[in-house]
C-alpha cells in the first residue's frame, strides 16, 4: 500500500502536493471538502484543481463522493504522501524500502538514509472512523474527529515518549516526526516473542526488562502496552518500542497501568519459561520498580 506511493511519489510534481495540502486544509473544518471549495485551500486555479484531482484520485490519494455536494477526501495513502514529501525536503530519507511489520494499528517500513532507519505510520482511528462514518453518513459532519488527527497526535505522542526515554532507557532514537509518522532508528534483532532464550537467561533477560520499565517510570511515563511483541532482543541487549499509548507517571491510572505491564511480562516468562519463573509477586515487584528499588527478579520470586 504504502510501497505504492513510495513508488508513485517520485511523478508526483509540487502542484499534486498543493491539491494534498489543500484537501487537508479543508478537512479540518469537514470530512468531505466541496470541490468549489479546492482552488482556495490548494491555491491553484480551477482547471489545474481539475487536473490534479483527476491525477490524485487515479493514484488512490485521495477520495471523491457526492453528498449534497461533490466533495473529496485525502486517503491514507494520500496523507502518507504528505509526510514522504515532508521528510524528503527535510532530507530526514530517501526513500522507503521493504516492510518490516505491521501491527495493528501502524504499518511499519525501512527507510534508507545515511544509515537504515524505521518509518511508522500511525493508523490508529482509522478502523474506528470508517465504522462510525457508516452509521452516521451524512449528518453533523463539523462533528467529526478526522482519522488523521487521531494518528497525528498518536504519533505525537510516540515521539515525544521517545524524546524524552531516549537514551537513558533502551527505545528506539528518535530521529523525525511529522503528522502521522515517526522516523526512528531502525532496531536489529528479534521480537522477544520469537526468541527462544536459554535457562540462564530467562532471570538476567526478565530482570533487564523490568530495569528498563523502571527507567522509564523515573523517566516520566509508563508504557502501558507491554508484551512480548514490543520488545525486541540482540545480543546486546533489549528494546523496548511501540510507544504510542504511554502515559505520564504522575498520571491518575498511571499506578494501574504500570502493574499491568508488569502483570503481562511476568505472565509472558512464566508461560514460556515456567521453570526458571514461578510464582512472582505482583504487587511488591511494581511497588518497587516505583520506588527505584528493583535490581533483580529473584526477590520477587515465591521460591521455597
Ligand atoms: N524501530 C524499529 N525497527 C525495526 N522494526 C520495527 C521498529 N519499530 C517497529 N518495528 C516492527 O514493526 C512492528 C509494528 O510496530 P509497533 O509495535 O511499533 O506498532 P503496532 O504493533 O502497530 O502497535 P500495537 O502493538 O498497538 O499493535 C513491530 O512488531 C516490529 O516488528
Ligand atoms: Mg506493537
Amino acid at each position: 500500500m504504502v510501497q505504492n506511493v513510495a513508488t508513485e511519489m517520485a511523478d508526483l510534481e509540487s502542484e499534486d502536493f498543493y491539491l494534498l495540502s489543500g484537501l487537508e486544509q479543508g478537512m479540518r473544518f469537514s470530512e468531505w471538502v466541496a470541490r468549489e471549495k479546492l482552488p482556495e485551500f490548494a491555491r491553484l486555479t480551477d482547471e489545474e484543481v481539475e487536473y490534479r484531482l483527476d491525477r490524485c484520485e487515479r493514484r488512490g490519494l485521495i477520495e471523491r463522493k457526492t453528498i449534497q455536494y461533490v466533495g473529496y477526501r485525502l486517503t491514507f495513502e494520500g496523507y502518507d504522501a504528505l509526510a514522504l514529501r515532508t521528510f524528503a525536503e527535510r532530507e530526514t530519507i530517501d526513500g522507503v524500502g521493504a516492510p518490516l511489520g505491521v501491527g495493528k494499528e501502524s504499518d511499519v517500513y525501512e527507510v534508507s538514509s545515511y544509515k537504515p532507519m524505521a518509518l511508522k505510520f500511525h493508523r490508529e482511528g482509522y478502523t474506528e472512523f470508517r465504522e462510525v462514518n457508516k452509521e452516521r453518513k451524512y449528518t453533523a459532519d463539523h462533528k467529526h474527529v478526522s482519522w488523521f488527527y487521531t494518528a497525528r497526535k498518536a504519533a505525537e505522542r510516540e515521539y515525544e515518549a521517545l524524546e524524552t526515554l531516549y537514551p537513558t532507557v533502551s527505545v528506539p532514537r528518535p530521529i523525525d516526526q511529522n503528522r502521522h509518522a515517526i522516523i526512528m532508528e531502525r532496531l536489529d534483532g528479534v521480537e522477544l516473542s520469537r526468541s527462544k532464550l536459554e535457562s540462564a537467561q530467562v532471570r538476567p533477560v526478565c530482570s533487564l526488562i523490568f530495569e528498563e520499565l523502571a527507567l522509564a517510570y523515573q523517566n516520566g511515563f509508563v508504557h502501558a502496552d507491554m508484551s512480548e511483541y514490543n520488545i525486541f532482543i540482540n545480543s546486546e541487549g533489549i528494546t523496548i518500542f511501540d510507544w504510542p499509548q504511554a502515559v505520564p507517571a504522575d498520571h491518575e491510572n498511571a499506578d494501574e497501568l504500570l502493574k499491568r505491564d508488569v502483570k503481562n511480562t511476568v505472565g509472558y516468562f512464566q508461560r514460556k519459561y515456567p521453570h526458571e519463573i514461578g510464582e512472582v509477586t505482583i504487587d511488591a515487584l511494581t511497588d518497587a520498580i516505583k520506588a527505584e528499588e528493583f535490581t533483580g527478579i529473584e526477590a520477587f520470586l515465591d521460591e521455597e
